[in-house]
């Protein structure tokens, strides 16, 4: 195993270090020829496209973080009412079906029994428009589906899901660019300008990667920690509930995630010295925002620890520690602030002495109920 991990000491390491080659390899296989095309999403895509009302993304886990993030470039981009549904839950409720309703799968390993239990339970419902996203070649849930779309983060072996996600999520921003374009929402500049964003992604991977110097200071205070809380706004908010989750996962220290404008309705009641607080802060439109929130942890003694990028203009002071990820990369900003809450949470887990790539109790791929 020594050969293979390079000089890294655990497989989540490597695989948070090969986000920039696993997004340059996905990004290359979503763009054709300098615009986004339906082709990429399988033969008929065009075709089944064109049939599309509104979207229900079915997943589990860290997938489902994908796809929460996903309703925002959606809905924004291609003006497609989408829900996202927790695949244990759809596939035994009562839900109204709706055969123009695209329904997309997301899933690392294909093989999830509950995320290809949701999709055959779609199908029987009549809604036989299906794109899986899928990062194992030929597994279960893209055989199961009309339209595939394979990520290309390559073999993810850290229980803990880090390249696969972010690779997921351009390929949903590509969805939601492509699908716009379909729909004659997309104008040739705007194109333009997400495929070069697209094509600055990586780069900024890099530059965030940098900081990890940096978080290894800070996971030392968290790794003696009970809880943690972490807090976003907006299309930031599901990268919090990422961020949690890996911490959870893999150092077993307690963590929440909450929109931080929903800290008023209890979260703040939990808020002291002994419980960090993680903020999520580009300078997007809610910053101002989440500024306010801040000022309600700081005036309660909560310690924040602050990912904010060079243009939000924040300065460190007693309580507050900032650390400034690269500048804004705009639409793909949530992508971005993925890098540090992955590196935050392997440093407390190491600093713990926890099975980093084999947390107790979890597995890789839940093929069971
Ligand atoms: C397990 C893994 C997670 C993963 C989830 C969904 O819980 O430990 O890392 O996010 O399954 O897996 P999938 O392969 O469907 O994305």
């Amino acid at each position: 195993a020594s050969l293979e991990l390079g000089p890294y000491s655990h497989f989540m390491q490597k695989e948070i270090h090969e986000q920039p080659r696993a997004l340059t390899d996905t990004i290359e296989a979503l763009i054709d020829d300098n615009h986004f095309s339906p082709a990429l999403f399988g033969k008929a895509a065009a075709a089944v496209f064109e049939q599309v009302d509104s979207i229900l993304i079915l997943a589990a886990g860290t997938s489902y973080y994908a796809a929460l993030t996903a309703k925002y470039w959606l809905e924004s981009i291609a003006k497609l009412p989408t829900n996202v549904e927790i695949a244990s839950e759809y596939r035994y409720r009562e839900s109204v079906p709706n055969p123009r309703q695209l329904i997309v799968t997301i899933s690392q390993s294909g093989e999830t029994l509950d995320t290809m239990e949701a999709l055959k339970h779609a199908k029987a419902l009549g809604q036989h428009l299906t794109l899986a996203i899928c990062n194992v070649q030929e597994s279960a849930i893209p055989r199961a589906s009309e339209l595939v779309f394979y990520t290309r983060a390559g073999a993810e072996i850290g229980v803990a899901s880090t390249k696969a996600f972010t690779t997921q999520l351009v390929a949903l921003f590509t969805l939601a660019a492509t699908l716009a374009k379909q729909r004659g929402l997309l104008d040739k500049e705007t194109e333009q300008s997400h495929l070069g964003a697209l094509r600055q992604l990586a780069g900024s991977v890099q530059h965030a990667l940098n900081l990890e110097p940096q978080i290894r200071e800070w996971a030392k205070s968290f790794a003696n920690k009970q809880h943690a809380l972490f807090l976003g706004r907006g299309i930031h908010y599901p990268i919090a509930l990422e961020g949690a989750l890996k911490l959870k996962e893999i150092s077993y220290i307690h963590a929440e995630a909450y929109p931080a404008g929903e800290l008023k309705h209890g979260p703040l009641a939990l808020v002291d010295s002994a419980m960090p607080v993680v903020v999520i802060a580009p300078n997007d439109a809610l910053l101002e925002k989440v500024k306010s929130n801040m000022q309600e942890v700081k005036a309660r003694g909560g310690e924040l620890f602050v990912f904010a990028d060079a243009d939000s203009h924040f300065t460190e002071s007693e309580g507050v520690h900032v650390i400034r990820t690269p500048r804004h990369v705009g639409v793909l900003s949530p992508i971005l602030h993925t890098i540090p809450v992955q590196m935050l949470a392997y440093h407390a887990a190491l600093l713990k002495g926890t099975d980093v790539d084999k947390p107790r109790n979890l597995a890789k791929s839940v093929t069971v109920e």
